[in-house]
């Protein structure tokens, strides 16, 4: 029998098709939001041994876990890990990076108060377009069924409004009847 899987599940489910159109061994991605490893995990395989992932978390938790789960897939040389937050990302990462992740709000299983917040992921946001290779993406999930992640969601879309259209291209995949809560994921490429 086949095991069907519906293609449109989720926001993060889109993420993660992106990531394996534009991640190319040897790339080297950001993870901004560590988290529990699962997107680095799989950045780290996509780069492959010659590639490179930086991954940021503000958590000593969220560093461990990723960190366990490198170890347990053998990966763990493809990454940086840095306990700090994803706006100071510039002071670490290389310019030229092929895609950035975001993966907004907070650890599963943790304290939901350190959440990510629409300030400084604006600026990360910022520090990111700034790297990106040319025809590099920024792939943001964002979770607004909480109040900081309605509030978030606002602001992102406001900032990638305004982006001009002649250097990025911007798509917004939406669930339109999953209700007001429903995440979202922004896509942003670099076209120039
Ligand atoms: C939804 S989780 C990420 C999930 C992760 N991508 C995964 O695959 O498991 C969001 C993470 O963002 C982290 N975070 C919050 N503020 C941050 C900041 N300013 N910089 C970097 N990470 C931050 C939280 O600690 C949390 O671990």
């Amino acid at each position: 029998m086949i095991n069907q899987q519906p293609a449109l599940r989720s926001a993060r489910q889109i993420a993660s098709d992106v990531f394996e159109r534009m991640v190319r061994k040897g790339d080297r991605v950001v993870d901004a939001t560590l988290g529990t490893g699962q997107d680095c995990l799989r950045l780290c395989q996509l780069v492959g041994e010659s590639g490179l992932v930086y991954g940021f978390d503000v958590q000593q938790d969220a560093l461990r876990r990723t960190q366990e789960r490198l170890d347990m897939h053998g990966v763990k040389d493809r990454a940086q890990l840095h306990l700090i937050g994803h706006e100071r990302m510039a002071d670490y990462v290389e310019q030229g990076i092929r895609l950035a992740a975001f993966n907004l709000g907070w650890l599963p299983g943790s304290d939901k108060q350190v959440t990510t917040k629409a300030e400084t992921t604006l600026q990360a946001l910022d520090s990111a377009l700034n790297l990106l290779a040319p025809f590099g993406m920024l792939v943001v999930c964002i979770y607004p069924g909480h109040p900081e992640g309605a509030r978030e969601e606002r602001a992102l879309l406001a900032w990638s409004a305004r982006l001009s259209a002649q250097s990025y291209t911007v798509l917004w995949h939406q669930f339109v009847n999953g209700g007001p809560g429903a995440p979202s994921c922004l896509l942003v490429e670099k076209i120039k």
